[in-house]
């Protein structure tokens, strides 16, 4: 995909340097957006910006841990000082936790996956929705999961965070349609990035089999047959943020291989 549906457009992508985010921010600077690259302090960005770089486009990139509301004004002063404006935010960044039955959780561990995955997207939001507003609209897309909509026994934190990511985006998207902000989530299965690789590890060690035959495993249990990759899951990401989705706004939309029809 190369049209130039985002030329002149600045999108803040978070947990960027990896993943679906650097895949996003692939696609957005190919399509030609500006990106703000959102990250964890002592992560790389050199991937990041060389593909945005690659893409003819500019990349800024800022270290914040997204679950905190300071990082997210330093976030907003630079891509503003450097681009002038915020278009989309791709709210993108989340961790899994620890995968244990639910009564061995400890409550450390359930708040730091409720900290970043449901409070960071409530704060990112909060912090780029008066400038969108100043603008006359902008796109949110945050990244949710089938998690979601269905529960798993060794995924409460996680699961309950994507449920709560899914209420955050109806709500926000009910309170600023009229502004012209649409805010929609993505709901992806299982894709192919590092945080599978939490699942797969998990998978070998309780099954006692080997990192390969996990992998096969979980690839087989789904419907397609296969992982997502991100760049597919990167695509609707696109879509919604394009005035082709200028019909829709608060949807959870699955981008899962069919995960969510069984
Ligand atoms: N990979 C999957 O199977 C899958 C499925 C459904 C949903 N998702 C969701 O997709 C999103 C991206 O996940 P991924 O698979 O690319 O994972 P990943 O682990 O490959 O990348 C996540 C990125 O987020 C960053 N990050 C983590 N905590 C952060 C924080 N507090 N502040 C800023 N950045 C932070 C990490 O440093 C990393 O670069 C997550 O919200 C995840 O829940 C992933």
């Amino acid at each position: 995909m190369n049209s130039e549906r985002f030329l002149g457009k600045v999108a803040v992508i978070t947990g960027a340097a990896n993943g679906i985010g650097l895949a996003a921010a692939d696609r957005f600077a190919r399509e030609g957006a500006d990106i703000v690259a959102v990250d964890l302090h002592g992560v790389s960005f050199e991937n990041v910006a060389k593909k945005v770089k690659e893409n003819g486009r500019h990349i800024l990139t800022v270290e914040a841990d997204v679950s905190r509301q300071a990082d997210w004004a330093n976030v907003i002063n630079q891509a503003l000082e450097t681009f002038g404006r915020i278009d989309i935010l791709i709210n993108n960044a989340g961790i899994f936790g620890l995968i244990s039955r639910f009564e061995e959780i400890p409550v450390d561990s359930f708040d730091q996956v409720m900290n970043v995955n449901v409070r960071g997207m409530f704060l990112g939001m909060q912090a780029v929705i008066p400038t969108m507003r100043s603008q006359g609209g902008g796109h949110i897309v945050n990244v949710s999961s089938i998690s979601g909509e269905r529960g798993s026994a060794r995924g409460t934190a996680y699961v309950t965070s994507k449920h709560a990511v899914n209420g955050l985006t109806q709500c926000a998207a009910l309170d600023v349609i009229r502004d012209g902000i649409y805010i929609n989530a993505v709901a992806p299965a299982p894709t192919d990035t590092d945080m599978v690789r939490l699942l797969e590890n998990s998978a070998s060690s309780r099954l006692n089999v080997d990192k390969e035959a996990a992998r096969k495993m979980l690839e087989d249990s789904l419907v397609i047959g296969r992982y997502g990759k991100p760049e597919e899951i990167v695509s609707a990401m696109a879509f919604l943020c394009s005035a082709e989705a200028s019909f829709m706004t608060g949807a959870i939309v699955p981008v899962d291989g069919g995960a969510l029809a069984r």
